[in-house]
This record gives C-alpha cells, structure tokens and sequence, in this order.
C-alpha cells in the first residue's frame, strides 16, 4: 500500500492523520498516512529509508524544517527563499523539497476575506513558521513588519525576505497600533489557554477606517488568548485550523496529484480538537 508520512518529534497529537487519512478514504484511494516519532538523529537515515519504499512523501514538523534542508535531492524556489520545507515529494528516489505553509496561511486568510495588499501587518515570531507566514504576507503585497523575543532573529529574517522592518521591544506597541494586520507564529499559547505572546492592552489596532484582524496559527486550544482578546475588542479573528487545513490539502496535492476535500480535513481536525 502507497503511503504518506509524518516526520516529527514529539509527535503526539497531530491532526494531520486524520485529514489526511479522510481525504484519501472519501476518495477511494487506498493508502494510508502515518505519523512517525523521528527524533534529529534519526532524520537522515528515515529519509535516505524513503528512497527505498512505496511512498509519496512526507510532510515535516518540529523540529525538522529546517534541518532537512542538506538532505533533499531538489528544493522549490519558494522553500528555498522561506528557507524551510515542509512537505517532501518522492519521485524514483528522489527527495523533493516544498513548503506549503505559506499557502496555507494565505488561504486562511483569503477564505476569512481579508485582503493584506498595502497593508501593514505584523508578524510576532522569527523561527520556520514566521518565514512562511511573512514570505505570504509579502508576495501578497502587505508590508511586513516582524518583532521576536529573540531580536537578531528578526533582523536576520526580515533582511532575508527582505521585509519592511523589525522591531524591537520598544517599538511593538506603536507598530500594533498602527497596523491592519497581527500575525501570532511564535509558540506562545500553545496548549496554554492563559497565556499570550503580548500584552492585553496592545491591542486595539488598525486606526479608525481599517477593518483590523488578528490571526494565531496555534490552533491548540482554537481561540488562544491572543485571539479572545482580539474578539472581545471587536477585531476579526483568523485561527490556526485553516493554514493547518491547506498546507496539508496542498500537499495532498502534489503527492497525488487531486485535490482533498478540504471541508472533509476541516471538520474531522475539528472533531479530533473535540468540537
Ligand atoms: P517554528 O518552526 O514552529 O516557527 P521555531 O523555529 O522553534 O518554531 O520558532 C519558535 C518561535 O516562537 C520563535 O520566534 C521563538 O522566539 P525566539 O526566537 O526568541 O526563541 C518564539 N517563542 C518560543 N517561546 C517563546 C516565549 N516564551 N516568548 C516569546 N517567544 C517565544
């Protein structure tokens, strides 16, 4: 049987098996995606496995993104500029290397109908998920502004996606203010419902004639604090189902060539999140 995988470390509670495994399923195709527990020391040799087996490809997790990067036969342009791959297509051995994270976030964004182009918007985070998010943010016109805790991080991502500046602590508050947009990629508030990569009061945002929105790529819980706060101040709300939902479809897609049923992936990640 053709499958697919995961590559991650921890593993646990990934959604991604589930979407999956309903895609394929609804379509009648017999195969089966399958998260494996792959720890850094073991990625080379899982990878270099793959040649040899009946597979489509893989996608990648923490903390393999960017450290699969020396191993792959070929990388997209796209993934090479983010500088991170999530998705590996299998060809005759042959190790290709995709990102489709900043599609799925761009999707997400596109479904809630926001439009970033001459926008400002703020990104919080510097790792392997800011790049997708602000690489998106950028082809789709925006004007990207970056903050992370770590400050030489984001000088380091927004001279490399070329950005239109980063921030230090000191400046946030007044670039929130001033922005439509607030992208949350760090890990902050992940599986911690009380916790928020920035203070409460920095929000309101967007000026008075911009429909501001925020937008958490942590979906674990769905509404983090970041985003219950945002919605208790009358801003939009974007969570992190969506761009969980299209990087998978869009990797779907290069394995096999169809495209998912998207509403399907939706509706069993969210049964799985225990809605
Ligand atoms: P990913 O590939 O998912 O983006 P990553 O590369 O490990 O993962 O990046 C995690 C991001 O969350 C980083 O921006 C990190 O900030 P630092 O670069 O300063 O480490 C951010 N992050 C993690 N824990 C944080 C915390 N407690 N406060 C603020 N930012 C945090």
């Amino acid at each position: 049987m053709t499958k697919a995988f995961l590559f991650a470390h921890p593993v646990k509670h990934s959604l991604s098996p589930v979407m999956h495994n309903a895609a394929l399923q609804a379509l009648g195709i017999n195969a089966q995606y399958e998260a494996l527990d792959v720890p850094p020391e073991n990625l080379k040799a899982a990878l270099e496995q793959l040649r040899q087996t009946d597979t489509w490809g893989v996608n990648l997790s923490i903390p393999h993104k960017q450290a699969v990067l020396e191993t792959l036969d070929s990388i997209s342009t796209e993934a090479k500029i983010i500088g991170a791959v999530n998705t590996i297509v299998v060809k005759n051995g042959w190790l290709e290397g995709h990102n489709t994270d900043a599609y799925g976030f761009m999707r997400s964004l596109e479904e809630a109908g926001i439009h970033v182009q001459n926008t400002d918007v703020v990104v919080l985070g510097a790792g392997g998920a800011a790049r997708a998010v602000a690489y998106g943010l950028k082809q789709a016109g925006a004007l990207v502004t970056v903050w992370n805790r770590n400050f030489e991080r984001a000088r380091v991502l927004a001279t490399e996606l070329d950005l239109d500046a980063f921030l230090s602590d000191d400046l946030l508050e007044n670039a929130i203010h001033g922005s439509v947009g607030l992208v949350n990629t760090t890990s902050v508030g992940l599986e911690q419902p009380d916790l928020s990569p920035i203070p409460d009061e920095l929000l309101p945002m967007g000026g008075e004639n911009s429909k501001p929105w925020v937008c958490d790529i942590v979906y674990r819980p769905l509404e983090t604090r970041l985003l219950r706060v945002a919605r208790k101040a009358g801003i939009q709300t974007v969570d992190g189902l969506g761009m969980l939902v299209y990087q998978g479809a869009k990797a779907f897609e290069l394995w096999t060539g169809l495209k998912p049923d998207t509403n399907l992936m939706r509706q069993v990640a969210m049964k799985e999140l225990g809605f």
